[in-house]
């Protein structure tokens, strides 16, 4: 049988998980300082929550989503996002019955049926937070902020925010703008590629994100969405920009940032680079204030983001090992486990050679495992209850008598 790993699926060692890990532990450092608690949610959920509130025209729904059936014939779908999931949760649980504001964030694996490439994958793997319950800008500022608070703790430099705004659905906000937009394209209809000639009409502000070149040509000269949107909004925007300026957070405005998902209003935001190549986006978010009632509970504003983690690690220093710990060097089987348990014990790593090889391999093992010290249970030793420790920075050897050996310990 020839074993094969799934297409865009991927096995993350080594000094990948550790860069994976330096993020994810920073989030869980930073996020709870803004009061934001984990939550966990489930890998799947019932179709039919991703399709209306994501968007049965979106590509996420319309043609990446993982879908299966259960043995009742019921259709469940693999999570290509958490936000959909998160609002399910609280309706579920009636969690804004009790709070005036929740705040909760999420790491784990998404799935979208995506044709694989450097930074995109089928499962992946995401950072997100979300603020329930406050309409202004405060909140926006607010997550923004603490995006800038983590990317500074993991030394991430070369991130840049992209903002803009798509209003609302008051019929003189997006529903006006829309209009003018697909009379703008019908005018250059010809020149679309064939995925934009059906956006048109089902989606279409997703022309304006598109990659293809003559595509981009025309959304250059298409209306632009921020100086159309109604006054409130235009004022919200304003107030928003206003803040960032205030707290020296450097953006971008993109007129033509309009996000992948269906749920979104007002201030959609991403997090791009362009050390990241054709998959420039390591993040993004933004308001979604109308989709609670989109599943038909009371409306509930709310903002939030996800981090691409694949992509984000890409954009990190290579970590620098460190040498830690002890391993335990020796001939005698019964001595050298003891020894390792008791250092082990004292919260210390401490490994050894399984199979007692030559002192030599022993040796070796531990240079390769980057041992900071090295403690020799030779005979001489075990028959004179002491221990030679080996410094293996400077190479310095001396020997303790077995009751000194928690002075060797880091504290
Ligand atoms: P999204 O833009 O679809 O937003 O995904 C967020 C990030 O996930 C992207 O910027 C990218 O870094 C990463 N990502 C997406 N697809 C892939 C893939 N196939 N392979 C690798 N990385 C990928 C959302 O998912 C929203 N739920 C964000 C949000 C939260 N909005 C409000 N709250």
């Amino acid at each position: 049988m020839k074993l094969k790993i799934v297409k865009g699926t991927r096995d993350i060692r080594n000094e990948e998980l550790v860069r994976f890990q330096i993020i994810e532990k920073s989030a869980e450092k930073i996020f709870p300082l803004y009061g934001y608690n984990e939550i966990r949610n489930p890998i799947m959920e019932r179709t039919e929550l991703f399709a209306h509130g994501v968007g049965e025209e979106t590509d996420i729904v319309g043609k990446e989503m993982f879908l299966l059936e259960d043995r009742r014939k019921r259709s469940l779908a693999l999570r290509p996002e958490g936000t959909a999931q998160i609002v399910r949760n609280i309706i579920t649980n009636d969690l804004m019955k009790q709070n005036k504001t929740l705040k909760y964030y999420y790491m784990g694996p998404m799935f979208r049926y995506e044709q694989p490439q450097k930074g995109r994958y089928r499962q992946f793997h995401q950072i997100g937070a979300e603020y329930f319950g406050v309409e202004t800008p405060d909140a926006d500022l607010e997550l923004i902020l603490m995006l800038r608070h983590l990317f500074n703790d993991v030394n991430l430099k070369g991130v840049a925010f992209q903002l803009n705004s798509i209003g609302c659905l008051k019929p003189n906000c997006r529903p006006q703008f829309k209009s003018n937009l697909v009379q703008f394209l019908k005018d250059n209809q010809h020149n679309l590629c064939e995925d934009c000639q059906k956006r048109m009409t089902t989606n279409p502000l997703r022309v304006l994100d598109c990659k293809n070149e003559k595509c981009i040509q025309i959304a250059d000269g298409a209306p632009k969405i921020y100086e159309k949107i109604c006054d409130e909004c235009a004022a919200n925007f304003k107030d928003l920009q206003n803040l960032l300026e205030r707290h020296n957070v450097k953006y971008e405005l993109n007129e033509k940032l309009v996000r992948g998902l269906d749920y979104y209003s007002r201030t959609v935001f991403e997090v791009y680079s362009s050390n990241l190549g054709a998959q420039s986006a390591a993040g993004g978010g933004g308001r979604y204030d109308g989709l609670f009632d989109i599943y038909g509970a009371k409306t509930v504003p709310a903002i939030g983001f996800a981090l691409g983690l694949d992509r984000l690690t890409m954009l990190l220093d290579k970590p620098k090992p460190k040498s830690e710990g002890f391993f335990v060097i020796g001939a005698n089987q019964e001595a050298v486990i003891k020894l390792v348990s008791e250092v082990r014990e004292n919260g210390q790593k401490c490994l050894y050679d399984p199979h007692f090889a030559s002192m030599k391999s022993q040796f070796r093992q531990a240079n390769k495992a980057m041992a900071k010290k090295v403690l020799i249970l030779g005979e001489e030793e075990i028959k004179n209850n002491q221990i030679a420790v080996k410094n293996m920075g400077t190479s310095e050897q001396i020997t303790i008598s077995t009751d000194q050996l928690n002075h060797q310990f880091d504290n």
